[in-house]
């Protein structure tokens, strides 16, 4: 067989065990940079997350006259007025980078178009583009609207109520931010709670915003500038996490992770289907819950996944699948319609790799019904989607091996997964 550059081979593993740091958080570095680039002065970032994703935002920032120095994890920003782009903004893979600079670019006062690479123009965008257009934005896209590129033109802003009908953190904060730029007050009223950097952040820079259950009220502000120590990705973490969970020779710690509770739901279905979890040295570190997590290897029920607690784990609920191969009973997965807009069919995907393991999985209209399983060795594509090559990494190493197409795809949220994964694998 052929081994393109982009596989990876997993062999069984016979024990899991040590330690790991995760890189910094996804969500909080896209953050971190793009609100500090619309502050005056000089921040700087720590912990910055090292994923291509991250690098996108920043390279948009440049492109729009932002001023950004990066050293290994920290990266320095000195924000202000943005600039005219020369060039179309490149915002790769990442659906935050784009969806984020939309609603700041909407009232912004510059000229920009938005692309990035075949999977983010497939995504849909027009439940940011529309919302936006609402508050008076000038901005079109492909098919109406409803795909990347995106153009956004000079436009002001009016103050608006924006009631969403998809949960997502992505649109809450593209609204916000727009409302930073409005000439009255934004409200954002989510359909159930999704992650809320976006406000906490905010609220540390002085903006004029304040938040009631799943709504979000934000005032046209200034925003200081704000040192940020970035924690741990729980959406990193995770993988490890039910890896010595489920491995049956595991005990294995994730130090600094961050446990913002609108970012853990995967811990509470951890809980319920009886995973041994432990949560120590619980601490704050910028305005955000850190602490370190202890899993070992646990017997597990199945549970039926639904409603609130799917925006809650949305990045994690592909390992629930992995985790009802070996639960006793039959896990359910529903109201997970969201997966298949992510950067790839999720859904799909997922259904399709852990069958192709000998995984019991059966994938429905909006989630999956999953039942015991014996893993085999197989070849699998993780469709170039980061978290499907992890995932599918993790079922390697539990069952017989995997062999993994698309597998550099890592480099986008963890480049040193594989590093990790190695250095916790007792062969
Ligand atoms: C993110 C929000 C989520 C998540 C993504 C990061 C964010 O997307 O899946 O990985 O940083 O706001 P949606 O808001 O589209 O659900």
């Amino acid at each position: 067989m052929t081994v393109l550059s982009s596989d990876r081979a997993v062999s069984a593993a016979r024990s899991i065990r040590g330690s790991v740091q995760v890189p910094g958080d996804k969500s909080i570095s896209h953050r971190a940079a793009l609100f500090n680039a619309l502050a005056e002065g000089h921040a700087s970032i720590s912990n910055f997350s090292p994923g291509a994703d991250c690098a996108s935002t920043l390279s948009c920032l440049r492109d729009l006259g932002i001023e950004v120095a990066r050293t290994g994890a920290r990266v320095e920003v000195a924000g202000g007025r943005l600039r005219e782009p020369a060039d179309v903004l490149d915002c790769g893979n990442s659906g935050t980078t784009m969806r984020l600079l939309s609603g700041v670019l909407a009232g912004g006062g510059v000229y920009a178009v938005l692309s990035g690479d075949g999977s983010l123009r497939r995504r849909p965008m027009g439940r940011v583009v529309e919302p936006l257009r609402s508050a008076g934005a000038r901005i079109n896209g492909r098919d109406g609207g409803r795909l990347a590129p995106l153009t956004i033109m000079p436009a002001q802003l009016h103050g608006t109520q924006h009631r969403l009908t998809v949960a997502s953190a992505q649109v809450k904060s593209a609204l916000l931010l727009a409302g930073l730029f409005a000439d009255g007050e934004t409200t954002v009223v989510e359909p159930a709670t999704t992650r809320d950097h976006t406000e906490r952040m905010l609220a540390a820079m002085g903006a004029h915003i304040t938040t009631e259950g799943r709504r979000a009220t934000v005032r046209p502000s200034e925003l200081r500038r704000v040192n940020v120590e970035v924690p741990g990705d729980f959406s990193s973490a995770a993988f490890w996490l039910v890896l010595g969970v489920l491995h049956a020779n595991a005990e294995v710690r994730v130090t600094n992770v961050g446990l913002n509770p609108t970012r853990t739901g995967l811990l509470t279905i951890l809980r319920r289907m009886g995973a041994n979890v432990d949560v120590q040295n619980q601490r704050e570190v910028a305005g955000e819950p850190v602490a370190d997590v202890v899993v070992s290897s646990s017997r597990l029920q199945a549970t039926t996944v639904a409603g609130d607690l799917v925006p809650l784990a949305i990045d994690e609920i592909s390992l629930v699948a992995l985790l009802g191969l070996f639960a006793e009973g039959e896990t359910v997965v529903r109201d997970a319609g969201e997966l298949r807009t992510k950067e790839s069919d999720r859904l799909a995907v997922v259904a399709e790799g852990l069958a192709a393991l000998g995984g019991n999985i059966e994938a429905t209209e909006d989630g999956w019904r999953i039942r015991p399983s014996r893993l085999r060795g197989a070849r699998v594509d993780a469709h170039d989607d980061h978290r499907m090559a992890m995932l599918f990494a993790l079922a390697g190493a539990l069952g017989e091996g995997v062999e993994i197409a698309g597998a550099d795809s890592v480099a986008i949220s963890y480049p040193s997964f594989w590093a990790d994964l190695d250095r916790l694998t007792h062969a």
